[in-house]
């Protein structure tokens, strides 16, 4: 199918680039996915998905810290989703240098290449985790930006530069800021995975970190609606500017622990488990979304309930092939 538009979309084969490539194709591209060399040959989560989708996707084996892979991966591109990042925190605190090279060297060697090879649009990911523990809710796109920890200072880093080539070359490109995303093929590195993974192999004992702070957590198909409605909404209405993405609401770890094992019928104790716990200025306590922004640019809104979500993630982590690919008895850092 050479007739379809040519998108690109960097960290494929991860949570959501995996889920965004689907939604990619099923709108009618052709999607060009970089999934970072591996020497297993490992399509990641792109691995899952099925034949009549993969027709229409052509894997590039790559690095976004090399930028000749990242030149090849975006030339002819209409619209370059750039997702590819280290994202667990906990890690950011023992491979910092890595955080770097990966979240701000390859979003510059994204933006280069976009620059250079005249990309019409490029989607640049942030996180909700630059803005720090809130201090104003909702969170706005105007709240001061508090980076503590490697890993958000290494994505501030990223849309500083991503900023900095709009203003500087006009560079043609829109930021978005998810808050916290779940769904299935979330890695055990994120909160609901892992209460969910521990619930689902039979222990009754959950081991956590801190239970106090909260979270602003969309379904994984409201955040790929809010990728695809930056991609695709006019030029002037998104270009040059940063949008949240994310619900408005908020709940504790703890009560999650408890909605989700209502939701699985499980009678489970939490265990804190001091190796989970962050150092306490390191740890955000706080992060609700305002995102009348993207709504009133796009008309985006998110569709799923938490509850709605929670259940099609919990449907998933129970078929045990799926659970069968994660480690659920081991701190997945
Ligand atoms: N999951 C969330 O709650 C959340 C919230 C806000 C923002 N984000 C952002 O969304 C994006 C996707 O996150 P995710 O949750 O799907 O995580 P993920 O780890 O599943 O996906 C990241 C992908 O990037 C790839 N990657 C890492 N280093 C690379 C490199 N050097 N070259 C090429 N690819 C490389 C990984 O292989 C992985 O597939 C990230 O930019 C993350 O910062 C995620």
């Amino acid at each position: 199918m050479t007739d379809r538009p040519l998108v690109a979309v960097t960290g494929a084969e991860g949570f959501i680039g995996s889920h965004l490539t689907e939604a990619l194709v099923a709108d009618g591209h052709r999607v060009r996915a970089m999934v970072q060399y591996n020497s297993f040959s490992s399509f990641g989560w792109l691995e899952d998905l099925p034949p009549e989708v993969m027709e229409h996707v052509e894997v590039v084996l790559g690095d976004v810290r090399d930028p000749g892979s990242v030149q090849g991966l975006v030339t002819g591109a209409e619209t370059v989703y750039h997702l590819a990042a280290l994202i667990a925190i906990p890690y950011s605190y023992r491979a910092p240098h890595s955080y770097v090279e990966t979240n701000v060297t390859g979003t510059l060697n994204v933006l280069e290449a976009v620059r250079h090879l005249g990309v019409p649009r490029l989607v640049h990911t942030s996180t909700s985790e630059t803005y720090g523990t809130a201090q104003t809710v909702p969170i706005t796109e105007d709240h001061p930006i508090n980076t503590q920890s490697p890993y958000a200072a290494s994505k501030a880093g990223g849309d500083r530069l991503a900023d900095s080539y709009h203003a500087s070359f006009g560079l043609p490109v829109v930021t978005l800021r998810p808050f916290n995303t779940f769904g299935p093929r979330q890695s055990m590195r994120a909160v609901i995975p892992t209460v969910i993974g521990q619930i689902a192999a039979g222990q009754q004992v959950i081991t956590l970190g801190d239970l106090r702070p909260t979270r602003d957590f969309s379904y994984v198909a409201d955040t790929v609606a809010a990728f695809r409605a930056v991609g695709t909404a006019p030029a002037d209405a998104v270009l040059g500017r940063t949008f949240n993405s994310g619900t408005g609401e908020e709940i504790s770890v703890g009560d999650l622990v408890g909605l989700i094992a209502k939701i699985m019928d499980a009678d489970v104790e939490v265990r804190p488990d001091p190796a989970r716990v962050r150092p306490a200025d390191s740890e955000v306590m706080r992060l609700v979304c305002d995102s009348s922004r993207l709504r009133a640019a796009t008309g985006w809104a998110p569709a799923h309930t938490l509850e709605e979500g929670l259940r099609r993630t919990v449907a998933f982590f129970r078929a045990p092939e799926n659970l069968a690919r994660y480690k659920t008895g081991i701190y997945n850092v």
